[in-house]
């Protein structure tokens, strides 16, 4: 289909999606700040309120995410009515299900099933739809499509031929009189985005995801010592030191100066590299992540963007009415032209945004391919789970341990977690 009649049943829902007749609410939502997602939430946010009669107050989510879950579990633990929509983290559902609106009562059966169910049941808990998916996303790996034409280099297959190509280009680039140029930039500071690196290492290495889907940790194996070890050779190798304080901005900042061959990062820096005016226009390539073995899986990391209604907020239909507009096909489609995932499957044949997001092509295959961080059977203590691993990562990529004793205490403090009940 289906789009064309997805977009017309939009539009018409535009049209009868407010039928509130308590007179005007006023809306306040949470917008992430990353890339282009204030300008794009903004923007439609506003043209909701205009075609509704209600007024929307946006609030702007802090850029790194992490510190937006303290946040919004003390607005909600206080009952607050000053949040009524809230952008969140695939990962954040279970830390915050109490609080949020079931919204399979609130949106029509058809409109639900036009997203992926995978996206859908991200966001469901003990048969409860907490949140409208919005974008997905996986870890994905940006590119100098230039400079691995100059210098005769194929896409790495691998994260050791990757480590290669890194290096040898560096060394040409600097060579060259382009000393400020390094071979990898990533997310390296001690937060959610390290967890995900880490993530991609190890279970693109075939060693698992820290925690097994049923719970049993398996953070401490061959695998994800190799994996780790590889890791800690990029720092002030191919890596800058400062790669251990980078979060997604911090290191989108470094490759879109230029300074750098390869870039980890999320799908919205298509969007922000490929913008009017980007010093990097026609220059960058996109491709899955690397593996590690031979027969193992790309294993990008799975995140995606969700929006959920609070329990507490004064005017409940006129919030449910927003999140509708903010994820039907219409915006969707405006997002995704800007490098954002969509979660409708009919978006995903659509020509305009195919030739204009070319990460789209493989999306599908790297959202089936992707490995999911263990938030699932961790639930509301994931937020403690993740914290233990990424601050011993760290310490192994900051020199202070080596990969094996890293894991081990990975591991020890994991199962310390588990045995209070996580
Ligand atoms: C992105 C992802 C999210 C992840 C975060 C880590 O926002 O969508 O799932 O937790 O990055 O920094």
């Amino acid at each position: 289909m289906q789009l064309d009649g997805l977009l017309k049943t939009t539009a018409l829902v535009g049209a009868i999606l407010w039928s509130g007749s308590t007179g005007a609410a006023e809306i306040s939502i949470f917008c992430s700040s990353a890339g282009a997602e204030l300008e794009l939430c903004q923007s439609a946010s506003d043209a909701w309120a205009k075609e509704t009669g209600n007024t929307v107050k946006i609030n702007k989510m802090p850029a790194n995410w992490g510190e937006a879950l303290p946040l919004y579990q003390q607005l909600l633990a206080g009952k607050s009515g000053d949040i009524d929509v809230l952008t969140l983290d695939n990962i954040w559902v279970g830390a915050l299900a109490p609080h949020l609106v079931d919204l399979k009562k609130k949106v029509p059966a058809e409109e639900l099933s036009a997203h992926f169910e995978a996206a859908l049941a991200d966001s469901t808990l003990e048969g409860k739809l907490l949140a409208m998916p919005w974008f997905v996303d996986a870890g994905q790996m940006f590119y100098r499509k230039d400079l691995l034409e100059k210098y005769g280099k194929p896409e790495p297959k691998t994260w050791a031929e990757l480590t290669e190509t890194a290096k040898f280009i560096q060394e040409q680039e600097r060579a060259a009189g382009n000393n400020d140029m390094w071979g990898y930039v990533w997310q390296g500071r001690a937060y959610e985005g390290l967890t995900c690196n880490a993530l991609e290492w190890v279970a693109s290495h075939g060693g698992g995801t820290f925690i097994a889907p049923d719970g049993e940790i398996t953070a401490n194996n061959p695998e994800a010592v190799e994996a780790l070890e590889l890791a800690r050779t990029w720092i002030g190798g191919i890596s800058p030191q400062g790669v251990l304080n980078y979060d997604e901005e911090g290191s989108r900042g470094v490759f879109e100066a230029g300074n750098s061959v390869f870039h980890r990062n999320w799908g919205y820096v298509w969007g922000t590299s490929q913008a009017e005016g980007s010093a990097l226009l026609g220059k960058v390539g996109v491709m899955a992540l690397p593996i590690g073995v031979e027969g193992e899986r790309s294993s990008g990391c799975y995140g995606a963007g969700l929006l959920g209604v609070s329990k507490y907020a004064e005017d409940v239909e006129a919030a449910v009415s927003l999140v509708r507009y903010l994820t039907n096909a219409r915006e969707q489609k405006r997002r995704a032209l800007q490098g954002y995932s969509p979660t409708l499957k009919a978006l995903y044949q659509d020509a305009e945004i195919l030739a204009k997001n070319p990460s789209l092509r493989f999306a599908e295959e790297a959202y089936a391919e992707s490995a999911s961080r263990p938030s699932q059977v961790t639930g509301a203590s994931y937020n403690r789970v993740s914290q233990r691993i990424f601050s011993g990562v760290h310490n192994v990529l900051s020199g202070k341990e080596n990969a094996e004793e890293g894991l081990s205490k990975v591991s020890d403090n994991l199962e310390r977690l588990k045995k209070r009940g996580w």
